[in-house]
């Protein structure tokens, strides 16, 4: 209720009765550990930039959050740290202007405090916001940590708990961060995360700190940030970039399960939730986007295949809404595939060995995840964005080894010996989520296990007894199958095509 101070109180009292309305409805607040949150960009009328049907340009942010389509709104821009007055510069694309409503004295920061009850009715209805800061072609960087550390200040006066006479956007109280950082240098990103977590800490609300990198691991700008700074999501660029949506079928393409491992073995929050970014019409991007059953197919492969999956991020609310409430569509399939529980598909392919050759579109398992040769590979499959293998899925259980280890050549690399032929074999049993059989594990009748990459199923209690073994207690029900990973259709690797990386956004000035 922080904007009634300004306005009457006969307001007050309104919005108060809207507010319990709408608790009564039951919008349910932001939840950054579920797998079904959609984030969209609102603020630089991305649709207005490529069309000229004027009525159907951005409308206000409110507009945007009487369904259920969207969680998370970073509005965008603050596309200058430093501007007239050494104040940040804030782009609101066709909402905002100086003409009408006009900067504060000595600076060029807009005076949009007229949106503080637009964005209040979008906190009330559950939905997180966000101050974004940088975009495509943006005016950003620090010099050094204390000048970070002293926008942080004055970012956190601005736009969150603090005070100050210049409040771009009124009396709301924003729920948090976004680092779109396109430009610039690493320089301070870490440092400016740091010193606004420290006011977070002691406020009495949730805040949130996103970043936006490019699919392309590390990220030019945000890389030294991400590994060492603390973000509770990841906005992963797919488009413009060789990694992005349109080379999801291919090895050397889509990259997200080295986001998923950075996720959980980089990340110095090991439950921060990675996003698929993607954009939200033809006309939002060089490269990347998909239609709504392409992208519900690669969301949905996404959610089932790695742990920190946390939705799907979008460029932009005006071309979402314009493309058929692609945003809406897009939630409810993320809906639909559960908002809770990640059960990891079995290490069905074979255990990646060493000393060994593997043609290109070869499947092994190794280190939690089942990867793909992009080509010829004979190293060990690591967190390497350039390197032989791309992870394809993360994966639980003890991997089948390899009965006859391949030692191919190049020429003999199409042999039926490869690893890749034997990899998914035609099993019956499906292994996902079957913990591997366990000596001091009591099982009742009916428990399934993975031994020797086999399904078995217990007939009666059972401790001790080893499936296959004398015992007898244990039925075989199959090689475990690879259906759940074969469920991507991977195409033959073909290279990614090496496009120059353009700029990520359309920005309407
Ligand atoms: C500024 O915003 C007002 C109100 O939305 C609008 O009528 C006007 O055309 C805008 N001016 C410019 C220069 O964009
Ligand atoms: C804006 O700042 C200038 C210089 O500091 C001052 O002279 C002027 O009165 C201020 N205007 C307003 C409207 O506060
Ligand atoms: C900002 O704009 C509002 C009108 O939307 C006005 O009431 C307020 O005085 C302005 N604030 C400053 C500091 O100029
Ligand atoms: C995760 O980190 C551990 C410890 O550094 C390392 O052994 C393991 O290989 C890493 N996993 C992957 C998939 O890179
Ligand atoms: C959606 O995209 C996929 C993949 O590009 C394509 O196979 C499919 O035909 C498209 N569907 C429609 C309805 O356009």
């Amino acid at each position: 209720m922080s904007a009634a101070h300004t306005t009457s109180r006969r307001f007050a009292y309104v919005c108060i009765a809207l507010v319990a309305a709408l608790n009564l409805l039951g919008a349910a607040a932001f939840d950054v550990s579920l797998y079904d949150n959609v984030a969209v960009y609102w603020g630089q009328d991305s649709y207005g930039a490529t069309h000229s049907d004027v009525a159907d340009y951005q409308q206000p942010i409110s507009f945007y959050c009487q369904d259920d389509a969207i969680d998370v709104i970073p509005i965008a821009f603050v596309n200058s740290f430093f501007g007239t007055g050494g104040y940040p510069v804030l782009n609101l694309g066709n909402t905002c202007n100086s003409t009408t409503n006009g900067y504060f004295n000595g600076t060029e920061l807009l005076n949009c405090s007229f949106l503080a009850t637009d964005i209040e009715y979008c906190q009330n209805q559950g939905k997180a916001v966000t101050i974004s800061l940088g975009g495509g072609g943006a005016s950003v960087g620090f010099q050094s940590d204390s000048e970070a550390q002293t926008f942080a200040d004055t970012i956190w006066n601005l736009f969150l708990g603090g005070t100050s006479d210049m409040r771009p956007l009124g009396s709301v109280v924003l729920d948090g961060v976004d680092l779109d950082i396109e430009g610039g240098s690493e320089t301070g990103y870490a440092a400016f995360i740091a010193q606004l977590r420290t006011y977070f800490e002691g406020a009495d609300k949730s805040y949130y700190i996103s970043g936006a990198p490019q699919c392309e691991y590390p990220d030019e700008y945000l890389g030294d940030a991400l590994d060492s700074a603390w973000f509770d999501m990841v906005y992963v660029q797919f488009y413009n970039n060789p990694c992005g949506l349109q080379n999801f079928d291919d090895a050397s393409g889509y990259d997200f399960g080295i986001w998923d491992i950075w996720a959980r073995n980089v990340s110095i929050n090991p439950n921060v939730k990675i996003f698929v970014g993607a954009p939200a019409s033809t006309t939002a991007a060089g490269t990347g986007y998909q239609n709504a059953s392409q992208l519900e197919t690669i969301a949905i492969y996404s959610r089932n295949s790695y742990p920190s999956f946390g939705g799907v991020m979008m460029w932009d609310a005006s071309q979402a809404y314009q493309n058929d409430q692609y945003d809406l569509t897009i939630k409810d399939a993320l809906v639909a595939a559960g908002s809770t529980g990640f059960t990891y598909p079995a290490c069905s392919a074979e255990e990646w060995t060493s000393g060994s050759d593997y043609p290109g579109g070869s499947k092994v398992s190794w280190n939690g995840y089942i990867w793909e040769s992009k080509y010829y590979a004979s190293d060990e499959p690591t967190m390497n964005y350039n390197g032989d293998w791309m992870p394809i899925s993360a994966c639980a259980g003890t991997a089948p080894t390899s009965s006859s280890p391949t030692t191919s050549t190049a020429s003999s690399g199409t042999t039926s010996t490869s690893a890749t032929a034997t990899t998914t074999s035609t099993g019956t049993g499906n292994c996902a989520g079957v913990a591997e059989w366990s000596d001091s594990t009591a099982y009742t009748g009916g428990s399934e296990v993975q031994y020797n990459g086999d399904l078995w199923t217990a007939q009666y209690w059972t401790e001790d007894d080893v499936p296959g073994g004398s015992a007898g207690v244990w039925t075989n029900d199959g090689a475990c199958s690879s259906s759940d990973v074969a469920a991507r259709a991977f195409a033959p690797p073909t290279p990614a095509p090496v496009a120059p990386r353009s700029k990520s956004r359309f920005f309407r000035l």
